[in-house]
């Protein structure tokens, strides 16, 4: 049935309100259900498991009254999951939601306290691998829709899911996927909760997200590892060589040291670094819950800055020789390192891999060979706040919350949302629910209930914001 437009928005929001209130105990349950499933993409023998997760989602959303649909891709798939349309009446805003069903490997094991596929309920908080990052908070944005649909609310925009499984590996299937799907994604807008915010009364609007550049680096030595007493000193050592090599990515000031990698960064203006500076400093409490003796990073930036707005080298594995009990006396075959470069608005990943390339080449002893890989890349994010779409997230963001929101830069890395822009032309709105405590990628991660509920409330105040606004619906008239 058709509604005129006037008696949509007199319609209000407050039944999707009490309706998540009532549900909240069900919500929980879901969340744990979606969390028993070892969806790890990294790793091969979970493929069935993402399968069966994927299918689970699937059934929720069909469920919860959503047009479903899962569709195939080159790696896992991809669920598509759309409201019903109006058939008539005036065009909407369409908006994308984007998540990922994929979570990371979740070793080492003897540092949960409870298994990380099975979900533990503690102190208001639900533990387990992938509570966060990122099922917890989409699933939010599915609960907040589940609200409008079941208590027939109109819902103001047409909304399509986008929930893949390849995130945690780059995406590798989905780039293809936006551009085969153009038509059927095309929308006014990308919303993803895949990030954080500072604190429940700092409900935060990220408008950037850095890069990312893997290389993997190994150095090859003798034809096998040797008697290191009958050959040391005569025989380069590839471990040695690797530490001196890694050693000089990085002077002692904290930047990296390979020419050219800072040309293209952009610097954080005056007006930026006062928000930053009004942010509650939380360098001691950071050190203290990182279990560091102390903070580190580039001279003349606060841990904030760096973390957020200035790119890094940072080696994320690094192997070489015996490893076992006791010790064994060799100079090892070979030695590698896995790297990665976080970047900043406006590097490039194509860019820096040459210069990386270049580098390393040129670092490289002639004792050892060198043999490089680069790995996936994305593109680093930044889109202006002030656009009206922004503007109407802050004002969502501060009716769920309670709270005034900030505007912040993020460290992490969602490379697929410059392929939205690329693709569909579209901006992205980053709305995120994960506190600085909650442990992603890391053992015990955790969801805090606080910020799964307030999600849902956010999720649902979104869409009455966005679906006021004037320019929406235009582009696909
Ligand atoms: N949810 C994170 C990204 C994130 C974390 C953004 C914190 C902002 C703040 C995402 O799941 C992730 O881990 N991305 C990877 C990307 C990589 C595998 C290409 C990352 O940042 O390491
Ligand atoms: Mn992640």
């Amino acid at each position: 049935m058709a509604w005129p437009g006037i008696l949509f928005r007199t319609l209000g929001v407050q039944p999707v309100l009490d309706y998540l209130k009532q549900h909240e105990q069900r919500f929980i349950n879901d969340l744990c259900t979606y969390l028993r499933f070892p969806s790890v993409s990294a790793q091969s023998q979970h493929k069935p498991d993402l399968e069966a997760c994927a299918q689970w989602l699937v059934q929720h959303c069909r469920k919860i009254g959503l047009e479903t649909t899962l569709c195939p891709t080159e790696g896992n798939p991809v669920v598509l999951a759309r409201t019903p349309r109006s058939g008539n009446g005036a065009p909407r805003p369409h908006y994308l939601v984007y998540g990922h069903y994929d979570v990371q490997p979740p070793e080492p094991f003897e540092l949960w306290k409870s298994p990380p596929f099975e979900p533990r309920l503690e102190s208001g908080r639900v533990y387990a691998r992938g509570a966060v990052d990122n099922k917890g908070q989409h699933l939010a944005h599915l609960n907040a829709v589940e609200a409008y649909l079941k208590t027939g609310t109109p819902l103001p925009c047409d909304l399509t899911f986008l929930i893949e499984g390849e995130e945690e590996v780059g995406s590798k299937s989905l780039g293809g996927f936006l551009q085969k799907n153009v038509r059927n994604l095309s929308c006014d807008g990308v919303v993803i909760s895949d990030n954080g915010l500072p604190s429940l009364k700092l409900p935060a609007l990220t408008y950037a997200l850095r890069g990312i550049l893997a290389v993997e680096v190994i150095l090859h030595g003798p034809s096998r590892d040797l008697h290191s007493g009958i050959f040391g000193g005569a025989v380069d050592n590839p471990a040695m060589a690797l530490c001196q090599l890694l050693s000089r990515l990085r002077d002692d000031k904290g930047r990296v040291a390979i020419p050219g990698f800072y040309r293209d960064v952009l610097p954080l203006s005056a007006y930026e670094r006062r928000q930053l500076a009004k942010l509650p400093d939380r360098e001691a409490s950071l050190r203290r819950f990182l279990g560091v003796p102390q903070l580190f990073g580039e001279r003349g930036y606060t841990a904030m800055e760096r973390r957020s707005a200035r790119p890094t080298v940072e080696i994320n594995g690094l192997t070489s020789g015996y490893q076992g009990e006791g010790s064994k006396t060799i100079i090892p075959a070979s030695a590698r390192a896995k790297l990665t470069f976080r970047l900043v608005p406006n590097q490039h990943p194509d860019k820096i891999r040459v210069l990386v390339m270049k580098h390393l080449r040129k670092l490289c002893p002639r004792s050892v060979r060198l043999e490089v890989h680069a790995g996936h890349g994305g593109e680093p994010y930044i889109v202006s706040p002030t656009g009206e779409q922004a503007q109407a997230a802050l004002r969502a963001l501060r009716q769920a919350f309670g709270h005034t929101p900030v505007l912040i830069r993020e460290g992490g890395s969602i490379p697929i949302v410059n392929a939205f822009k690329k693709h569909l032309g579209v901006d992205t709105l980053l709305l995120g629910l994960a506190l600085p405590d909650d442990n992603p990628h890391s053992p015990n991660e955790k969801f805090d209930l606080g910020c799964y509920t307030t999600g849902m409330r956010m999720g649902a105040c979104l869409w009455q914001e966005l679906g006021k606004l004037s320019n929406s619906g235009k582009k696909r008239g």
